[in-house]
């Protein structure tokens, strides 16, 4: 009882970027910088560009092997084609948990945005109403909903220039002093929470399929998307620590809206808590199509089950795949906090991408093999510097997926 209908290549280059900086600019920046600077004080910055090399490697492996296999499915089908069928299936399987984490953290970062403004409204309300939204924009098709993911890229960005301007007015070069007060080890530490800011660039990867022109454009999408979220986080993170220093911003659940008041531009606050509502809906609108896709390219290769494949003629989309991964992200998102939601959500993301790299090692040659391996050593180290608790979170989905592969797959075989 398939429907016949087909994903269409719909996407230009320039909706391609602006998919995965939809994906990428988000609870990061303008929360869980706040963390980071904890950690690395001024040397956030180093941080911030430890962050960007780790996604570069790990974005030029993506690139590559989406030259290779330009293709929906990203590390899912890399895996699949270089590794091997049971190891991409746990690549999957490791990345639709990751995605679902990732939407929930941001859904309940939305929610705790929205409850400023609004403080009768539960987080778990707030939550719950923007991943129905964002589902419901989803299943109108990918070309609709990449029309509304560019606007709200455009506005998010925009906020975070405005920022970036008026912090720099006040920039003083004393604030950057001491530089490093946690030494190398707070620097990587800050490098592992930051990384968090960085997801969302092998998205493109991902919908290779609805991608015009996609053994060109996907590398060139990707690269970009990583180039442009790093210079934007640098310059925002310059500019908020050196117009109020470390200390100000790195106590803070809203550490620019803070840096904004400390800076006397009152409006500022309303600015930046209007940009991170906007930010986190669009990583939210971004995880949805992802994991929505992934769930389909599963589907159709036997690895989930057939009705998560089912794309109608009238309107391609896969819509139970998008309904039930909206549906897990608000169970997650209705029942754990956000922090432990966080650390999942980075554990299996550097999981994802050492995937990427392995890929990348057997089936590239030459020099971007050097790359990747480069790539996989760096997620191995980030991996080191997260705590033990996102390990057995980690060890724990991957054991689930095991035994989803050991029993579960050969039910729904067809
Ligand atoms: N990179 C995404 C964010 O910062 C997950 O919200």
């Amino acid at each position: 009882m398939e429907g016949n209908g087909q994903l269409r290549a719909t996407l230009s280059l320039f909706d391609a970027v602006n998919i995965a900086l939809g994906a990428i600019i988000g609870a990061g920046i303008f929360v869980i910088i706040g963390s980071a600077a904890a950690l690395a004080g001024p040397a956030l910055i180093l941080s911030i560009i430890i962050g960007a090399l780790v996604a570069g490697l790990t974005g030029i492996a993506t690139a590559e092997l989406s030259k290779v296999y330009p293709k929906s499915g990203g590390a899912y089908t890399f895996a699949k084609e270089a590794l091997d069928d049971r190891a991409g299936f746990i690549v999957g399987w490791v990345w639709l948990f990751t995605n679902i984490a990732i939407g929930a953290t941001v859904a309940l970062g939305f929610a705790s945005y929205l409850a400023f403004f609004l403080p009768s409204v539960p987080v778990q309300i707030g939550a719950g109403a923007l991943i129905i939204a964002i589902c419901a924009i989803n299943l109108l098709g990918a070309k609709e909903s990449s029309i509304v993911n560019n606007v709200l890229v455009a506005v998010k960005i925009l906020v975070l220039l405005v920022f970036a301007f008026i912090a720099a007015m006040s920039f003083r070069i004393a604030n950057f002093t001491p530089f490093m007060p946690f030494g190398v080890q707070g620097v990587l530490a800050g490098a592992a929470t930051v990384f968090f800011a960085y997801s969302g660039f092998a998205r493109v990867a991902v919908i290779a399929d609805e991608i015009k022109d996609a053994k060109r454009n996907v590398p060139k999408a990707t690269l970009i998307s990583i180039a442009v979220s790093s210079a934007i986080y640098l310059a925002v993170a310059g500019a908020a620590i050196g117009a109020v220093g470390y200390l100000a911003i790195s106590s803070s659940q809203s550490p620019l809206a803070d840096a904004m008041v400390g800076l006397g531009f009152g409006f500022g606050a309303t600015l930046i808590g209007f940009g991170a509502l906007i930010a986190t809906a669009t990583v939210a609108l971004g995880s949805i199509l992802g994991l929505s896709r992934i769930a389909y390219t599963m589907a159709r290769n036997n690895d989930l089950p057939a009705f998560l494949a089912r794309v109608e003629k009238g309107n391609p989309v896969p819509a139970a795949a998008i309904i039930l991964s909206g549906a897990l992200m608000l169970i997650f998102s209705c029942f754990v906090d956000l922090a432990s939601m966080a650390y999942v959500s980075s554990f299996s993301l550097l999981l994802y991408y050492l995937a990427i790299n392995l890929s990348a090692i057997k089936a590239l040659r030459g020099r971007t093999r050097i790359v990747a391996a480069l790539g996989a050593i760096s997620c191995v180290i980030l991996l080191g510097s997260l705590p033990l608790v996102s390990w057995l979170a980690g060890a724990g989905v991957i054991f689930l997926g095991i035994v989803y592969l050991a029993a579960g797959r050969k039910l729904f075989a067809g």
